[in-house]
């Protein structure tokens, strides 16, 4: 790869060692049936409409196609990320989100990723933002890498979909803590944005707080491991919006399972593609 010198972190060293131990070493000792079971499981479409006082009403109706945490690498190769794209492509959507986590673990492959990302087409365009795991290794590549694919990287700034009096999206760079989060949304200066993409679902606190109609995420890959009757009981416990729909006043949050994991199982938490429907009232 050429281009900037590569700056991997102690977190990228960290997660080889963690994915060697937790994913590989596994897999290889059951003969790779974790990894086969794992990339069998059939990408689930889930369909929401939500309705937000705040939804600008020229937006009425508008679809949105949300895809994330791919985790491309060694649990999700080109087979199935080639599924979920095909499944996006499907949906016709107006708008499609891709929130984190593009990669699992380096930034090599991250040319192969956007060769199939840029398939992806919508009325008014295909936004990114970064989540922890395009932080790992070489998070300037993957932004170069979607703009040169046609999508919109958004770190910590803001867009107009569809023109000067289009839809505002904003989108924040990966971060820890509800603190930190709001303290990207502020440098978006975007004002109130009606659409905020943030890997972290904990954007939603400051996001709510400013009035934002809809914030899309993942992060949490919901938990992966969930109880039947109640997703939001689930491994993520320690983080409270951890699953689907969420919302307070005028504000709504979905958190995602996304369609890859670092992990290779998934009980109660299939990987899904999640398709939103904006009403205004
Ligand atoms: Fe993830």
């Amino acid at each position: 790869m050429t281009g900037p010198k590569r700056r991997r972190t102690l977190g990228y060293h960290t997660a080889t060692v963690r994915n060697a131990f937790l994913t590989r070493l596994p897999d290889a000792l059951v003969g790779g049936l974790l990894k086969a079971r794992h990339v069998r499981q059939p990408i689930a479409l889930q369909e929401h409409c939500f309705a937000s006082a705040h939804w600008p009403r020229d937006f009425d109706g508008l679809r949105i196609a949300h895809l994330s945490d791919i985790h491309y690498g060694h649990l999700l190769g080109d087979d199935r990320l080639m599924q979920a794209v095909d499944a996006v492509r499907a949906v016709r959507a107006d708008l499609i989100a891709i929130t984190g986590d593009l990669v699992d673990l380096s930034a090599h492959e991250a040319p192969r990723l956007f060769e199939r990302l840029a398939l992806l087409t919508a009325r008014l365009g295909v936004f990114v933002v970064l989540g922890n795991h395009d932080h790992l290794d070489h998070p300037r590549a993957i932004v170069r890498g979607a703009r040169d694919a046609g999508l919109v990287p958004l770190v910590d700034e803001s867009a107009r979909a569809g023109g000067r009096d289009g839809l505002l999206v904003a989108g924040i760079d990966w971060a820890t803590s509800i603190p930190a989060c709001s303290a990207r949304l502020r440098r978006c200066g975007a004002g109130r944005a009606d659409l905020l993409l943030a890997h972290n679902p904990k954007a939603f606190v400051g996001a709510e707080e400013r009035g934002i109609p809809l914030t899309l995420s993942g992060h949490t890959h919901g938990g992966q491991v969930a109880r039947r009757a109640n997703p939001r009981h689930n491994l993520v416990f320690t983080q409270r919006l951890n699953a689907g729909h969420y919302h307070v006043r005028e504000s709504h949050l979905y958190v995602t399972n996304g369609v890859g994991a670092w992990f290779p199982l998934r009980v109660n938490c299939p990987p899904e593609i999640a398709v939103i429907e904006m009403r205004s009232r």
